[in-house]
């Protein structure tokens, strides 16, 4: 998709220039597929309270969320996760990581809701973590199924870093230590397990990583926080295991995690 295909700036916004930009097939395709109604009203609230100012295109998509690049009104660039809201696989694959969470009520079974908590449940997470020190996106605003954090370039505008497993790291050793550190400020500071921690959700911005999608983070005393902790850290040990780090046994860290945490 190309920039100028949804270049949105709150001027813009009158109904009748949104119903002849509707018409361009390309521009309806995102509204079928992102924009419906209610996450239209969101994204004008965004717009409305200045937090966003203007609109590029989708820099990337996953399976459950798109990423749009954005500008605020100082020009700074800003990520913006757009999670779509009709995939009937997100409830079945997510529900897990938020029912459990003490900080998270039940949820109901609307897909809009569980996106709705998900999209602020990652925001929390990327708070926390950031405030535990590791190196993440900066958050800045979430409203429904829109997330608005900082824009991880790879040194050209709007070019989106690669990611570890696209470009890995020039010192693997100090990369490997830097992620477990990560896992460990994490535990201990932030009382937070990554959940979905490996090469595919590290940005690598010219050597400078930073932790990404932060959805399924939970709290460490979910009930499969053991679990997902022994997870992310033997998938980040495999990854640097390959590269030639002679990494540490998971087993050795999560006991060391634990035992540290009960201090
Ligand atoms: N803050 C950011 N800055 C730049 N690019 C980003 C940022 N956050 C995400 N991306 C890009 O968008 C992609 C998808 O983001 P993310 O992993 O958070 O979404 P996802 O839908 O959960 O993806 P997937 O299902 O593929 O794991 C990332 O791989 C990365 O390329
Ligand atoms: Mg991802």
């Amino acid at each position: 998709m190309s920039e100028e295909n949804f270049d949105i700036e709150p001027q813009r916004f009158a109904e009748k220039r949104r119903l002849k930009r509707i018409k361009d097939s390309e521009l309806f395709e995102v509204v079928e597929e992102v924009f419906d109604y209610r996450t239209l009203m969101a994204l004008y609230d965004l717009l409305n309270r200045g937090i966003i100012w203007k609109m590029y295109g989708a820099v990337a998509s996953g399976k459950e969320a798109r990423i749009y690049w954005a500008e605020d009104r100082l020009g700074r660039d800003l990520a913006v996760k757009i999670f779509l809201v009709s995939t009937a696989e997100f409830r079945k694959s997510r529900l897990i990581y938020i029912e459990g969470d003490p900080r998270f009520k039940r949820v109901g079974g609307k897909i809009r809701d569980i996106v709705r908590v998900w999209c602020s449940k990652e925001f929390r997470n990327l708070q926390r973590a950031h405030d535990a020190g590791v190196r993440v996106p900066k958050p800045i605003a979430y409203k429904e199924n829109i997330l608005v954090m900082e824009f991880i370039d790879a040194g050209i505008r709007g070019v989106p870093a690669p990611l570890l497993k696209e470009a890995p790291p020039q010192d693997p050793n100090d990369a490997y230590k830097w992620v477990i550190s990560s896992v460990e400020a994490l535990y201990l500071k932030g009382k937070l397990i990554h959940a979905d921690l490996s090469e595919y959700n590290i940005l690598n911005k010219r050597e400078e990583l930073y932790i990404i999608d932060w959805g399924s983070a939970v709290h460490i005393n979910h009930p499969h926080a053991d679990e997902f902790l022994l997870r992310d850290l033997r998938n980040v040990t495999r990854y640097f295991e390959r590269l030639g780090v002679d990494v540490e046994d998971p087993e050795d860290v999560y006991k060391r995690l634990k035992s540290l945490l009960q201090q």
